[in-house]
């Protein structure tokens, strides 16, 4: 049994944090971007330890680039271990992938290649990370739109061996699974069967945006059946996993996430046991 699930969650939205304040919804935690909070001060911060109060939180960046071969950005680490230190989440966690070179940011979460040079690459970047932040990571897998003729592996082999040989834990973001399947021709199945189950620790859901020849992963819509089936097949193999969505761009009410959470703890309820479906929250990681 998982000593790691907490329950169902929302990622924290500015558009929301009056109506949380204000409503308390019945959901088990929250996700926060970290880079909108490694700020000194300021309504969001207000906002931000207002909700914690309330609720267990999961913190989630979208800039660490670990996977670039630029040094790592001690300064970002530092200001993103003091909101950690503040803010004492359940976890932390970035994405596999780069975001830029030389200084130059791609605004992008960018796929590595499949490489065994790659592995020791992101392996020896996310012990430092580790060692810097004093805990284990979760690593998320991104959805991508272009390959590499370098790489000699799948995409979860490639995970796998990171996970494994870092010693960290893995965000797996379903909806990202279900972009890059049809956009690079697999089976996410595979990727499910694919995947060390035990250093699962979250999941992402999430809609996208889908053109028939590729999709693109937009956060702009509710979460499409392909997803939620896809969801279905990763708590079967997975087991009880955090779950949450994430909504960035037309973002709908309060209330409309919190209906569509509850289609989430349907799905949960259909495949687990009850027992398996209470969160634990003490050490989390
Ligand atoms: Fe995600």
């Amino acid at each position: 049994m998982s000593q790691h699930f907490l329950g169902f969650g929302l990622g924290l939205r500015t558009d929301h944090f009056h109506d949380v304040l204000e409503q308390k919804p019945d959901l088990d935690w929250f996700e926060v971007i970290s880079e909108n909070f490694m700020v000194d001060g300021g309504k969001p911060k207000y906002y931000l330890h207002s909700i914690r109060e309330h609720y267990p939180m999961v913190m989630h960046g979208v800039s660490m680039s670990l996977g670039s071969t630029d040094p790592l950005d001690m300064d970002y680490l530092k200001r993103l271990k003091q909101l950690h230190d503040e803010l004492q989440p359940e976890w932390f966690s970035d994405h596999l992938c780069w975001t830029g070179l030389e200084g130059v940011n791609a605004h992008d979460l960018l796929p590595m290649p499949y490489t065994e040079e790659a592995i020791s690459h992101c392996v020896e970047r996310i012990q430092r990370i580790q060692d810097y932040m004093g805990r284990q990571m979760l690593i998320e897998n991104v959805s991508s739109y272009i390959s590499y003729a370098e790489s000699g592996m799948t995409e979860w082999e490639f995970l796998r061996e990171v996970t494994d040989r870092a010693d960290c834990h893995i965000l797996f973001d379903v909806n990202n699974i279900y972009v890059s399947a049809r956009n690079h021709d697999f089976d996410p199945l595979d990727y499910i069967k694919g995947t060390n189950a035990e250093r699962v620790r979250q999941f992402h859901l999430a809609g996208h945006t889908d053109y028939g020849d590729y999709v693109i992963d937009t956060h702009d819509h509710d979460i499409p059946d392909p997803v939620w089936k896809l969801y279905k097949e990763a708590l079967l193999h997975f087991g009880p996993v955090s779950t949450m969505i994430e909504r960035d761009d037309n973002i709908p009410s309060l209330e409309a996430l919190m209906a569509e959470l509850d289609i989430a703890r349907r799905i949960a309820a259909d495949t687990l046991t009850e027992d398996q479906l209470t969160p634990r929250y003490k050490d989390a990681v």
